[in-house]
């Protein structure tokens, strides 16, 4: 038991609460992450109260230069954190208090520790949403970079992790661009919709003194003041975008770890992963790991659940404010800090990684992947319905298998077996460069227009 009720809040209490209250309440431990947005919203308040002239200049201008010395403080790691004042809102005005006095206690008139820790929560997480929009753009230009050294690389494409088509390595990097770009624009929405400002929204219900949100929300970055203080309180969307936002970001990263994972292995040989990026293994000597990729893959798991977390938190609250909402913090840093880093991970890897030109080549010429091509030429040629295109390739495919060979390697006769209308230009389309060449239709994965897409992304990215 703490002997003396709470500075901040005490004045009906007459003693101190329980240790173990003090535990399960306190958020100091986390929210101090929000010092500085918690600084900045104060600063903004103080300087608005003074152009109201709810506060005088002087006293203003003690608690805006008081807060600096705060913030240096916090920031030179010499700020005592006391459990005891719960949160990052109450240790920083208590520290200011014992810097600049009673002019101290003026800066909470006309707000509540509802409006502001919504406000520095959101100053934090847009904050993080820059920061990802710029990680995002450094990973997607390591991949057109990928993308225009191998635009003409052909390698296979799968369904169901079975060769399909031949493709090439330009267009299997781009892929990942258009899901990184889509990213980027859903963070990028998140970011307008959540820029308003709860700042003087107050407890609950706005306050009677004369403020000016429009100034705060300027003075803050927001686009304009939360038009319900209602709601300005109890809304968590923005925090909740966020980590929506980023799990389908990590959902798209662990697929290319994944990718990289089956690539790197001794099976595949795709790509060959820097040393800069792998592990070794403690017992077997000959290994090396694609640790990255995997946790990388992994870091999804904890993201969604973040996501799911706060869902549920936020389910069924009453309005406005519950003491609930406090659980919104940890998991939100814990997203972003693994997001940055998966981010930062995988654009290391993929910047040092090499692919395999041959093998990826050697690769795309296996399967029958060229089987489509054979059936296109039946049609185009032929004038067959794609139908009987597709029925005839396949009985030519079957007689490639019971021979052992591949499609290039039939002759003309075994061809004609089948179909004898059948001539030696068919053997044009069975390579896998005539293959992806032909593939010009729009967004499809012949060179030329893996170039032309390469060029876009370089415009887009800068
Ligand atoms: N530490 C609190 C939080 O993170 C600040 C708001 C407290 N408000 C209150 N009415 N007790 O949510």
């Amino acid at each position: 038991m703490t002997d003396s009720a709470n500075t901040m809040w005490g004045g009906r209490f007459s003693g101190g609460v329980d240790a173990i209250m003090e535990a399960i309440n306190a958020s100091i431990d986390f929210d101090q992450r929000m010092a500085a947005q918690d600084i900045a919203g104060s600063r903004a308040h103080a300087k608005m109260l003074a152009a109201q002239g709810i506060l005088t200049n002087k006293d203003a201008e003690a608690i805006r230069e008081g807060l600096l010395t705060v913030l240096s403080e916090i920031e030179t790691g010499d700020f005592p954190f006391s459990k005891a004042l719960e949160d990052i809102h109450m240790n920083v005005e208590a520290r200011l208090k014992e810097i600049i006095g009673e002019p101290a206690g003026r800066l909470h008139t006309g707000r509540s520790r509802n409006d502001q820790v919504a406000t520095d929560f959101k100053l934090w997480v847009r904050d993080q949403l820059d920061a990802v929009d710029g990680a995002l753009a450094a990973l997607m230009t390591a991949l057109v970079g990928q993308a225009e050294a191998g635009a003409d690389w052909v390698m296979p494409g799968f369904t169901h992790l079975q060769v399909a088509q031949p493709v090439t390595w330009g267009h299997h990097m781009l892929a990942y661009v258009e899901m990184l770009g889509r990213d980027r624009s859903r963070f990028a929405d998140a970011r307008r919709r959540m820029n308003t400002s709860p700042l003087g929204a107050a407890a609950l219900a706005g306050t009677s003194f004369p403020i000016d949100r429009e100034m705060t929300a300027k003075e803050l970055g927001f686009d304009r003041p939360a038009a319900n203080s209602l709601d300005a309180v109890a809304d968590r969307d923005f925090a909740l975008e966020f980590l929506a936002a980023s799990s389908i970001c990590a959902m798209h990263l662990s697929r290319l770890a994944e990718e990289l994972v089956i690539w790197s292995s001794a099976q595949f040989r795709f790509v060959t992963l820097s040393d800069s990026f792998s592990t070794g293994s403690s017992i077997m000597p000959q290994k090396k790991n694609p640790d990255a990729a995997e946790l990388i893959r992994a870091k999804v798991g904890r993201i969604f659940g973040a996501n799911a977390g706060l869902m549920m938190v936020m389910k069924g609250l009453p309005l406005t404010y519950s003491k609930d909402m406090q659980e919104d913090k940890e998991q939100v840093f814990d997203a972003a800090d693994n997001l940055m880093l998966a981010l930062a991970a995988m654009e290391g890897m993929v910047k040092d990684m090499t692919a395999n030109r041959a093998e990826l080549r050697a690769a795309a010429a296996t399967g029958f992947s060229t089987a489509t091509d054979l059936a296109d030429w039946l049609v185009r040629e032929l004038g067959l319905p794609f139908r009987d295109a597709h029925h005839i390739t396949g009985s030519l495919v079957a007689l490639a298998e019971s021979k052992g060979c591949d499609l290039p390697d039939l002759s003309l006769e075994d061809m004609q077996s089948v179909h004898a209308d059948i001539t030696k230009t068919v053997f044009d389309v069975l390579g896998v460069e005539n293959s992806v060449a032909s593939r010009m239709s729009y967004g499809g994965t012949a060179p030329t227009r893996v170039r032309e897409q390469v060029a876009r992304w370089k415009e887009i990215l800068g």
